[in-house]
């Protein structure tokens, strides 16, 4: 027999002594479940590249509320799809607007039991799919787009948003959503910033689940792949204006960011496990490649492992179960 001073290998002989030591595991209550609900249907319709996710309808919306709210999950983060769009996105601004419709509902269905996180950004709702309003040369005008957050701020917090989603990547949105929120005395509505958002492929079938009209693409907003340092400049920004929680997007391909942001902030930090991400495992399981569950698992835990606790994603619900059975 060899005299090795170290075998790690006999941590890890049984299930019972692997579990002892494992050093990561993943916490339903930091798994929100990312939910599109759009205006009028009258029945859920499915996302061809998202199999398993759905466009709800107001019933199969509140009882998905329900579901979560048992499984205790860590919240919903709500995207509407409306039926009209126009140039400047006017009706996200409307406290009818199918997003705070279905803040409403989901707070009449959980209450306070379910934190409710509202999408704020207008690229559901402009006839041109950008995240802001447009300037005369058809560029993404920053500082007209903050006018327009400020007041979709207000509707969607009126309507019982626990906590608003800034996924736009405008410059200064933070602050100006702050300043709005607490002009109306809403000191209580927190903000989850997508600090870190980058301009990525893995967003492809989300377009499709929001039937956005982006011809083009967000370059010029959001961050580009190949940068890390940038990441803690929009950290550093967004928590100067006031994020509460700050996000890195995407997650698989952006563990590196995750790491970097959670260790150097002291507000929680989450990370959303995007549309693509989903497919690209969901399609591959589908074609018998990779066994599908703990695909799933290993994806949210490598996640976790690497710094964020909240994790956005679509498998929030069946993740929670199999965590429970294991
Ligand atoms: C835009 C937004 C996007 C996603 C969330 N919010 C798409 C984009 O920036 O193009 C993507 C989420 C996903 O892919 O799952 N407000």
């Amino acid at each position: 027999m060899t005299a090795l001073p170290e075998r790690p290998r006999r941590l890890r002989r049984t299930p019972a002594i692997r579990r002892l030591v494992r050093e990561t595991t993943v916490d339903p209550a930091g798994l929100v479940l990312p939910v599109f609900v759009r205006e009028g249907a009258s029945r859920p319709v499915p996302i061809r590249s998202m199999p398993g996710v759905v466009q709800h309808s107001e019933s199969s919306f509140r009882a998905t509320v329900l579901a979560a709210a048992d499984a205790r999950i860590g919240g919903l983060m709500v995207f509407g799809v409306p039926v009209a769009r126009d140039p400047h996105g006017d009706a996200a601004c409307d406290e009818h607007s199918v997003l705070a419709e279905a803040v409403r509902w989901a707070r009449a269905e959980a209450g306070d039991a379910l934190p409710v996180i509202a999408d704020l950004c207008l690229d559901e709702f402009t006839s041109h799919g950008h995240c802001g309003v447009l300037d005369a040369d058809g560029n993404v005008d920053n500082d007209a787009t903050l006018a327009v957050y400020r007041r979709m701020a207000l509707a969607v917090a009126d309507a019982g948003a626990d906590i608003l989603g800034l996924s736009g990547m405008m410059d200064g949105q933070v602050a100006a959503v702050r300043a709005s929120l607490d002009g109306a005395g809403r000191t209580d509505v927190a903000i989850l910033a997508y600090a870190a958002k980058y301009a990525s492929a893995f967003y492809g079938p989300f377009r499709e689940a929001v039937e956005s009209q982006l011809d083009g693409d967000r370059r010029a907003y959001q961050q580009d792949p190949a940068n890390r340092r940038e990441a803690l400049r929009e950290v550093r920004l967004d928590v100067a204006e006031g994020a509460d929680i700050v996000m890195v997007k995407p997650a698989l391909a952006y563990l590196d960011v995750i790491a970097d942001v959670s260790a150097a902030g002291d507000v929680p930090t989450a990370a959303y496990v995007v549309s693509g991400e989903y497919a690209m495992v969901e399609a591959a399981a589908a074609a018998g490649m990779i066994d599908r569950e703990r695909a799933i698992m290993e994806v949210l835990g490598s996640v976790n492992r690497a710094g964020a606790r909240i994790i956005a994603t679509y498998w929030a619900l069946e993740a929670t179960r199999l965590l429970a059975r294991a």
